[in-house]
This record gives structure tokens, C-alpha cells and sequence, in this order.
């Protein structure tokens, strides 16, 4: 089974891993963040990018996300677990939460279909058989990870006022980020499974009297790297081989 795994800040490589390969892709959209590396994992074929690429080139506005998607699409995936870090709106620095919702105030616009008419379905937005997987991973392991959680989406590069906080939280937002909605649309727009694992890294602007810094996002996501390939190795071996979930039949009656 062939697995995508994108990386967030402070996940830019996955050790301890049989790396066999890094592909380089262009694809329709054109270029990805970075080379696909191919790597295996027991039985399981695992192709992992940085999102921001390896040396984190990418600003989350700069990230080319159709041609990051559309890269797993060719190297035939059809199951994506991204990472993410995240500011803590209803959650702490530390904490792990398996997004279930969203909310994309990001402004962009994520679909590969301008010529068509399609509407994809995200009343169910990321896998339910991803998510059980790597919930009944983390309760084996017995490492706490939040089974429900809001992402709010902002464009960013910038991180958010207090006010923009306390607004996202009025509206049921947990976390804020401003990459993992658009990967999760696109996904589901090619019928890929995408579950998102969030790393929150911070409490986000004005929970804390605290200027926020990159550098606290990557030393939390660092400190809370481990729990999380722990977390993902596992679940991996939890995913069954038939896919038997909304994200496999998602353009059926959308108008493709
Ligand atoms: N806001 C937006 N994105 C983020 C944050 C934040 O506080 N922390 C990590 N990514």
C-alpha cells in the first residue's frame, strides 16, 4: 500500500526509514515544494514531501498545494496524512489534535476544476477510516491526541490578531493554521484520503500575554515530533487495503 505523508514546520525529513528514492515531479500545475521521497516502511510504500520544502522555502501563501496534490495523484496515492503545527485557540502548546472540521477564511481559491462545474462534498471533510486508524494508533500507544477539532484557515504569512482569535473562537475554531484545508479539498477533489494530525505549537495571539515566534513553533513541533511518527508509523499499519470511504467515490454526482 503506498502512503503520502506531508510534512509541516519542523518535519522536513523522516528518519529512520529505508529511503529508496527522491522523485522529482512537474506536474500540470506546475512544480511541487519539493522532491517526493520514497521511502519503506514494512510492507508500506511511503512518499513523503515538506510542504514548505526541505529548506522551508515556501511561505504558506507561496506553497504550490494543487501541484503538491497533484504529485501524490501521479505517484498513484490515494491516502495523505498531513502534519501541521498550529496555534492553540481551545487547546495548549503540546497538544495533538486530529482535525475534524474546518474553516477556510484563507481567501484561496482550492479547486482543480475551473473549466467544470463541481462542487465537492466536505460535509464529512477528511477520512473517516484515516482518522480511526490513527485514533485507535494513539490510544494503543496510550499518547493523548484530541479526536475532534476545528481548523481555522487563515492566508497568512502573518500570524493573527487577538481580535481575529477571539472571532475564530466565537465561530468554534480550536486550532488556527494556514495550510491544511487547502490540501484537504484538493485531496478530496481527486478522490485521496487526507486526515490531518495537528501539532499545536503555540497558544495563539492574545491567549497569552506573549509575542508569538517562529522559533517556539519549531522548538514545540521538535519536542513533539517523536510522539508523532510514533503516532503515524503505527496507524499506517491500521489502514485496510479497500478503501470503503466517501473521499473513493467523491466526484460521483458532482457533475464530472
Ligand atoms: N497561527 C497560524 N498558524 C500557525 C500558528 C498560529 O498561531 N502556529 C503555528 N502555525
Amino acid at each position: 500500500m503506498k502512503i503520502g505523508i506531508i510534512g509541516g514546520s519542523g518535519l522536513y525529513k523522516i528518519e529512520n526509514i529505508e529511503i529508496i528514492e527522491e522523485i522529482n515531479l512537474i506536474t500540470p500545475y506546475g512544480s511541487p515544494s519539493d522532491s517526493y521521497l520514497h521511502a519503506r516502511y514494512k510492507n508500506f510504500e511511503i512518499y513523503f514531501l515538506p510542504r514548505h520544502g526541505r529548506k522551508h522555502s515556501f511561505l504558506p501563501h507561496e506553497v504550490n498545494y494543487k501541484a503538491n496534490i497533484y504529485g501524490f495523484k501521479l505517484l498513484d496515492i490515494e491516502r495523505i496524512i498531513g502534519i501541521s503545527a498550529v496555534g492553540g485557540i481551545t487547546k495548549k502548546p503540546g497538544d495533538l489534535v486530529l482535525t475534524s472540521d474546518f474553516i477556510d477564511l484563507s481567501g484561496r481559491i482550492n479547486t482543480f476544476y475551473n473549466d467544470k462545474v463541481v462542487h465537492i462534498d466536505v460535509s464529512e471533510p477528511f477520512c473517516p477510516i484515516l482518522r480511526e486508524a490513527i485514533l485507535e494508533s494513539s490510544k494503543n500507544l496510550n499518547i493523548e491526541i484530541y479526536e475532534f477539532g476545528v481548523y481555522a484557515q487563515m492566508q497568512g504569512p502573518r500570524l493573527e490578531t487577538p481580535a481575529e482569535i477571539r472571532m475564530l473562537k466565537i465561530l468554534g475554531a480550536d486550532v488556527v493554521g494556514m495550510t491544511l484545508v487547502s490540501e484537504a479539498i484538493l485531496s478530496r477533489e481527486l478522490e485521496i484520503c487526507y486526515a490531518g494530525i495537528n501539532v499545536v505549537t503555540n497558544y495563539a495571539a492574545g491567549i497569552k500575554e506573549k509575542k508569538l515566534t517562529t522559533t517556539e513553533v519549531i522548538e514545540n513541533m521538535n519536542r513533539n515530533l517523536e510522539k508523532v511518527k510514533k503516532i503515524l508509523f503505527n496507524a499506517i499499519e491500521k489502514i485496510p487495503t479497500q478503501r470503503n470511504c466517501p473521499c473513493s467515490v467523491a466526484l460521483k454526482e458532482t457533475g464530472m
